[in-house]
């Protein structure tokens, strides 16, 4: 890492000099951990924009050129090559993995997918129609209380069973969330299907009859759980990263960035673009809802459109419109008027002055949506779909931020706006 100087001048005229760092690629930073202690200010940077929180060598954006990279590796080739187990282990592990690590990591994942039958029975303390998202983010939560084994955040071989045992795990807690809400019996995950197959086996297979896996369906979600597996600092691994930073159990942690997915800004636009797109209806209503989009007095917004890094195009979103074609006409083309009204959208929108001049465009959520409802989930389960890809990206995350000797509790401070020091007012003078 080389190092510049930025300078600053401050109120009363004097030059600062604060250093600059450069990374492998992106933006140079300015390092502004001296200020507060030698100026007496703080910076100011609501909503991050312009703030790197932290060092990481995990994942890279370049949101104007709409690049992204795992660990070096463009993620066209990775989603054209690769595997989403493969890219758990890249991410993991920094490094590709050769066949024998490959096999032994595959069988690790394998070998933690089933749950403690207590944490199953939790399920039972929820309504039929509580939210999956809801269900996924609680009993997540509560892994900290059935596997002490892995909470010593210290201990490289704990943080490593942790790393396998939850990755291997949301898919099984997942399932068992769609099952208790359609009132289905929960499915035992199966060691000889991989790790989407076995996915679509827990969500749809039933003891009554033999459940035969679509290979189509099964490569739609590795495809799309690759793609979905980490995107840098974003909303819900900061989340991770912040509640990790007080020492809190990784199963904590990541119940916290669950959650954070939860709203519609971040994860929780591929369901809001659905119910949008119903909303819609039809390709007439298409200009209604744009000038709608586009009306400041208006708090709609097109869902699925705009990213806070991307500001040209989303590369994941190239390669699942692609993979949309091929599932709806593998699968019986089931929505294809929801897709071909989804196409007419986005053509619609990015003619549309205000869509170009705000460099707003398709993300990844603008079409995943719509293959999660061809492969017949409900659209309550999208999210948590995401979260179950975005799992080995938390946890990457908190491994790095763990294992770095300058990380220290996230403490971020603020400019205060509120009242100044005033008297305490007994009640029957108020
Ligand atoms: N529809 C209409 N206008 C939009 C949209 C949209 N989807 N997105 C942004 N804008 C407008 C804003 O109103 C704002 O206009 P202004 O400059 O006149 O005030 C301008 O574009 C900039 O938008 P911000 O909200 O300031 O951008 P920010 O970077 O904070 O937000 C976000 C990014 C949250 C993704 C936003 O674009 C959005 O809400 N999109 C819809 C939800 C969505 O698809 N989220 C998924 C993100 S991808 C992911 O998390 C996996």
């Amino acid at each position: 890492m080389t190092e510049k100087n930025y300078t600053l001048q401050n109120a009363s005229g004097q030059s600062v000099e604060l250093p600059v760092k450069s990374g492998s690629a992106g933006p140079d930073v300015v390092d502004i951990r001296s200020v507060y202690g030698d100026q007496g200010i703080f910076t100011f940077d609501p909503g991050f924009a312009s703030t790197a929180s932290c060092e990481s060598k995990i994942t890279y954006i370049d949101g104007a050129k709409g690049v992204l990279m795992y660990r070096g590796y463009p993620v066209e080739q990775l989603a054209d090559k690769s595997s989403f187990v493969e890219v758990c282990y890249l991410l993991l592990y920094g490094e590709l993995p050769s066949g024998d690590q490959l096999a032994e990591f595959e069988h690790s994942i394998i070998m933690h997918t089933m749950i403690n039958e207590t944490i199953l029975r939790l399920f039972n303390g929820f309504h039929y129609d509580a939210h999956p998202m809801a269900m996924v983010a609680g009993v997540v939560a509560s892994m900290s209380a059935f596997y002490h084994d892995t909470t010593d955040i210290q201990n490289e071989r704990h943080r490593d069973i942790f790393a396998h045992r939850i990755i291997a795990k949301l898919p099984t807690i997942a399932a068992a969330a769609y099952k208790h809400s359609v009132g289905q019996p929960f499915m035992y995950p199966r060691n000889d299907l991989g790790y989407a197959a076995n996915l679509l086996h827990m969500l749809f297979a039933v003891p009554a009859e033999d459940y035969e896996v679509n290979e189509v369906a099964a490569e739609a979600i590795d495809l799309l759980f690759l793609l979905h597996a980490d995107h840098e600092q974003n909303c819900s691994t900061s989340t991770v990263r912040l509640a990790g930073s007080s020492g809190a159990n990784p199963y904590s942690a990541v119940a916290a960035g669950i959650s954070a997915l939860w709203g519609p800004a971040h994860g929780g636009a591929n369901e809001a673009v659905l119910r949008m797109l119903t909303q819609i209806g039809s390709v007439d209503q298409i200009d209604k809802y744009v000038d709608k989009a586009k009306d400041r007095d208006d708090p709609f917004r097109l869902m699925g459109f705009g990213h806070r890094v991307y500001k040209n195009f989303d590369p994941r979103a190239t390669i699942i419109r692609g993979a949309c074609h091929k599932v709806l006409d593998q699968l019986g083309r089931v929505d294809t008027p929801l897709f071909d009204l989804a196409l007419r959208l986005e053509e619609i929108a990015l003619k549309d002055e205000y869509f170009i001049e705000k460099k707003l465009y398709p993300n990844v959520d603008f079409y995943s949506g719509i293959i999660y409802r061809a492969l017949g989930l409900p659209t309550s389960m999208f999210t948590v779909m995401f979260a179950i890809a975005r799992t080995v990206g938390w946890v990457a995350h908190w491994t790095e931020m763990i294992t770095d000797p300058e990380h220290r509790i996230g403490r971020p401070r603020q400019l205060y706006t509120g009242p100044d020091k005033r008297d305490y007012t007994d009640i029957s003078k108020r």
